[in-house]
């Protein structure tokens, strides 16, 4: 299996699955795969006959100043992977077959996108949903898959696909954790030993509270001393918030269900993660 680098070499291997009635999954990645990625490479197997699994580091995402020069890169690492996985093709696009010169058309979503990770990653979600919709159009996928991993990153894609009537089913994939808990991601790499010990942390705070909430304590006051805990174990808290795990906006006061996320830093390096919470006396 070589990746497929252009649309035009994508469209002639789509074209003939669709001929043969064969459903298509589509898993959106940047490489440097880990078993996060190839939880998702599972779960696109079960619901589609052919799974397509894309390779793009995309700079539309990138701040400038953040790690788009140093992102981990192992392509041939990552194609023996998706083989190994059962996954039917890769697609790889350079820069320019993603971008051509003259690239001009941007997703900007609302919504969802508002807060959180945005407000400290300018322009991310819109480089993440120009590239995904781009990706959908290009493949036209019937279900595409992505982690929970990224919680807020999911719940943008849904909120586009529902927003401009995309006819793709999205798949979440439950967050797969190192064996102390850290969810696993391409970025894990940058962590020292020190820091790699330290990481675990931010999982074992949010499933403490997880746990004090679902037993009734008011959220103001976990969220208040879960704060102060990451304050004590991390470099820098960029937040720590309780959302409506659907549209990530406030929690209704009686609200059965809630998603917590956070985001921290050790020295420079970023971590977020998220966690389901049941709230106790909801309707
Ligand atoms: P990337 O960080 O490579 O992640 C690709 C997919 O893998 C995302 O859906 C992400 O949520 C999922 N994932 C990462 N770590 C995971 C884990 N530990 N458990 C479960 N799923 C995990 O997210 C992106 O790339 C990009 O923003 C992309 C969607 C490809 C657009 O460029």
């Amino acid at each position: 299996m070589t990746p497929v680098r252009t649309v035009a070499a994508l469209c002639r291997q789509l074209d003939e699955w669709r001929v043969a009635d064969n459903t298509i999954a589509l898993v959106p990645t940047m490489g440097a795969l880990h078993d996060g990625h190839l939880a998702l490479v599972r779960a696109a197997r079960e619901r589609a006959c052919r799974v397509v699994a894309s390779l793009f580091v995309n700079p539309a995402q990138f701040a400038p100043g953040e790690d788009f020069d140093r992102y981990p890169r192992d392509e041939t690492g990552d194609m023996a992977g998706l083989r190994a996985a059962g996954v039917d093709l890769v697609y790889a696009p350079g820069t320019e077959d993603m971008y051509p010169s003259g690239f001009a058309t941007s997703v900007i979503p609302g919504g969802a996108a508002l807060g959180l990770e945005a407000d400290y990653r300018e322009g991310f979600f819109s480089g993440v949903a120009t590239v995904v919709l781009k990706l959908f159009m290009q493949t036209g996928a019937d279900v595409a898959v992505f982690g929970e991993k990224d919680y807020q990153q999911l719940v943008v894609v849904k909120q586009m696909v529902r927003d401009l009537d995309l006819r793709i089913d999205i798949v979440p994939v439950a967050t797969v954790r190192e064996a102390d808990g850290l969810a696993m991601s391409s970025r894990n790499a940058y962590l020292g030993a020190a820091e790699r010990d330290r990481a675990a942390g931010l999982f074992r705070i949010l499933m403490e509270t997880r746990g004090v909430l679902g037993e009734g304590e008011p959220p103001e006051v976990a969220i208040r001393h879960a704060s102060r805990r990451l304050e004590a174990a991390f470099d820098v808290v960029d937040y720590l918030s309780l959302r409506d795990p659907v549209t990530l906006g406030v929690v209704e006061t009686r609200a059965s269900a809630a998603r917590l996320l956070s985001a921290v830093r050790l020295g420079s390096v970023r971590l977020i993660d998220n966690v389901a919470v049941t709230l106790p006396g909801g309707e």
